[in-house]
């Protein structure tokens, strides 16, 4: 008998969890959509949720039908033929992972897990996640891998906002316990990827997801020293960075900005330092990309408190608005954004602070609760810092606001401009 995936449950229906399961079901799944946050689940079922225009569309034609069914009862799981966990790894204050919610979740995988099931981890997290979570507690219950369950690891690609890559144009990479394990794996996840690259053991999974991570966070963090080295000789980085991507080999552009937000960059390299650190494995290169990361958005308000100062502006009551707080252009997301810190350091500064961001309505940020200006024209300001600039968006108004720090280096040239 051919071997089916289905129904498939997907724990965790965020920015990861919500498109995969639209994806399986338009892919023919019958989808258990589970997530322990009940305003989750009405934000889901009322299609109140941050999607791209496409995303949208397959979630209001498919919550009305039975293919797609939503619960908060982890024990639907025992009905599932596939389980695939999208929960989140964030970090905590210290930057330490915080594995509590994938911990929970894949507790609760195992004990309701039943012979049969292919279960998928999808979620990025530490080398060994798959096997200490799952594979180990399953075998605990008397499950074994490949003979009564069926395990691997998938880290998710989504790029949320980024509609010239929409999930399934990405290939997605299988590490399997077994190879039996990665092939159902493989053929649960083939139909809603470019292509399935299957590698030896969910541990190389793990790993290579690590790597594309940290990769994009050196990459950041040298790209922001460049705007600094380009600034200190005077020269435009930005002509810089298009110069250097006309080299066909060895070069790709990363680009400066005020930080790097979301849930993503700015926490899955600490999963990796936490684990190295415990065996005393130095990754020096890792942790100085970090700590500049870090250090990036006081350093933009460092430059917003100078532009003010040189202009006679006490910074205290100096009235500042940054343009754009979510953490990356074209999603409603300002988790880990750097506008957060940012927006710290100037109300810190005694900075009569405001935002404009169309995509995100209010933002507790420094003890207090923000609000969008719809009309960021209403009023000059001493400065603005732009921040995120959203696509489509009209920045006509930066052209009679007052200064502007462009903290995303793309900006053409708004008169009185300055850089980081
Ligand atoms: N957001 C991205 O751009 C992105 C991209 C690639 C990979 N990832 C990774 O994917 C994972 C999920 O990230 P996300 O951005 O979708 O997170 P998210 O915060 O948007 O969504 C996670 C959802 O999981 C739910 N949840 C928490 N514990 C649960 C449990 N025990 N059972 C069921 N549901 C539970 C939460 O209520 C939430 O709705 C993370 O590991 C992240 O690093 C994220």
């Amino acid at each position: 008998m051919r071997w089916s995936p289905g129904p498939v449950a997907v724990l965790g229906l965020g920015y990861v969890g919500l498109p995969t399961a639209l994806a399986l079901c338009s892919a023919g799944q019958r989808v258990i959509g589970l997530d322990t946050d009940p305003h989750r689940l009405d934000a889901v079922r009322r299609g109140a949720v941050d999607l791209p225009d496409a995303d949208r569309a397959r979630l209001r034609a498919l919550a009305a039908g039975p293919s797609f069914t939503l619960t908060g009862d982890p024990a639907a799981v025992a009905a599932a033929g596939s389980v695939v966990i999208c929960v989140p790894t964030p970090v905590d204050d210290h930057l330490l992972p915080d594995p509590r919610a994938l911990r929970a979740a894949c507790a609760s995988v195992v004990r309701h897990a039943t012979a049969g099931q292919t279960i998928v981890l999808a979620s990025t997290s530490y080398v060994g996640t798959t096997r200490e979570l799952l594979l180990d507690p399953l075998a605990d219950r008397g499950l074994g891998p490949a003979s009564d369950v069926f395990v691997a690891c998938a880290p998710e690609r989504i790029d949320p906002g980024n509609a010239d890559r929409p999930q399934a144009a990405v290939p997605r990479v299988v590490g399997g316990a077994t190879p039996e394990c990665g092939r159902r794996a493989a053929a649960l996840l083939r139909p809603v990827a470019a292509r399935v690259h299957v590698v030896g053991s969910p541990e190389t999974a793990e790993l290579t997801k690590l790597l594309e991570n940290t990769f994009r966070a050196v990459n950041i963090a040298l790209a922001n020293e460049f705007a600094t080295i380009a600034g200190h000789l005077g020269l435009d980085v930005t002509e810089v960075v298009d110069a250097a991507a006309t080299k066909p080999y060895g070069f790709m552009p990363f680009r400066p900005g005020p930080g790097a937000g979301g849930h993503c960059i700015p926490c899955d390299p600490h999963y990796l330092l936490w684990q190295l650190r415990a065996a005393r494995v130095p990754a020096p290169l890792v942790d100085t990309a970090m700590t500049a990361l870090a250090a990036r958005p006081p350093a933009v308000a460092r430059r917003a408190r100078d532009i003010l100062a040189a202009r006679g502006v006490p910074a205290r009551g100096a009235r500042v608005l940054v343009a754009g707080v979510a953490y990356k252009p074209g999603v409603a997301d300002h988790r880990e954004s750097s506008a957060l810190r940012l927006i710290e350091d100037l109300l810190l500064a005694g900075a009569d602070v405001a935002y404009t961001d169309p995509l995100i309505p209010e933002l507790p940020v420094g003890g207090r609760l923000l609000h969008h200006r719809a009309d960021p024209a209403e009023r000059p300001w001493d400065l603005v810092v732009v921040h995120t600039v959203h696509p489509g968006q009209d920045l006509g108004w930066l052209e009679d606001c007052g200064p502007v720090l462009d903290a995303t280096y793309r900006l053409q040239s708004p008169k009185g401009r300055y850089l980081v």
